[in-house]
């Protein structure tokens, strides 16, 4: 996106990323749960947040709906509007990631290079980002429809629903790949916390 206004230069202070990190013992990152609707990112994300905050932990969710109702209210579903979408939700996400915070990111994200974006975003600045698949057939989505959204898409009630009548790019190379109408809740979370350990994100 273009860079609107000039005279504008970062400003550093005196605590960084890594100080930090020590204040919290653990340091930022952010976990990208990508997946159809009804594929379980936000579960997962749930689910997560628990046992991060048991284990002393401190993360913070990004979802695709409670966003939409607020920063990014004025978006819709065109193609135009979910690529800004991701890019304010990436930008938001870095920002937690700098304040040590890990943030978890549930948004179907359809596209692979607005996703790449984010994850550019992110490695330019030296910082972690996982991207995490929620691999679920649409079938299984469609048979969930806990918001009975996929109803409407096939009644034609909701123009451009993803999987339906608009795509869904799946990852080629994501950090973790879960199924999620064949893997337990435990082991999806599992997976995610050992490559958290592995990074030394978390002790
Ligand atoms: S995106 O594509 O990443 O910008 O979408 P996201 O911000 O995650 O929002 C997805 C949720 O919005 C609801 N919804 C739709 N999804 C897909 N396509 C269309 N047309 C649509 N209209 C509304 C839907 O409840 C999605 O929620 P989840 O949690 O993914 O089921």
């Amino acid at each position: 996106v273009e860079q609107k206004a000039t005279n504008v230069h970062w400003h550093e202070g005196d605590i960084g990323r890594g100080e930090r990190a020590g204040l919290l013992g653990h340091r930022g990152a952010t976990i990208w749960f990508t997946g159809l609707s009804g594929s379980g990112k936000s579960t997962v994300a749930v689910e997560l947040e628990g046992v991060l905050h048991k284990l002393g932990v401190l993360s913070y969710r990004l979802d695709g709906d409670n966003v939409r109702l607020g920063i990014n209210r004025n978006l819709g579903f065109s193609a135009e509007d979910r690529t800004e979408n991701i890019r304010r939700v990436g930008e938001v996400a870095k920002l937690f990631v700098d304040s040590g915070v890990i943030a978890l990111s549930s948004f179907i994200s359809p596209y692979a290079a607005d996703r790449d974006q984010v994850r550019a975003l992110h490695e330019e600045a030296g910082m972690d980002f996982i991207e995490v698949y929620v691999d679920c057939p649409l079938a299984d989505a469609e048979a969930r429809d806990p918001k009975g959204l996929y109803k409407k898409a096939r009644a034609g009630e909701i123009k451009n629903f993803t999987g339906i009548d608009d795509p869904y790019e799946a990852p080629q190379a994501p950090e973790v790949h879960l199924h999620s109408e064949r893997q337990s809740l435990d082991e999806e979370v599992a997976e995610i916390l050992a490559l958290l350990r592995q990074r030394h994100i978390i002790p």
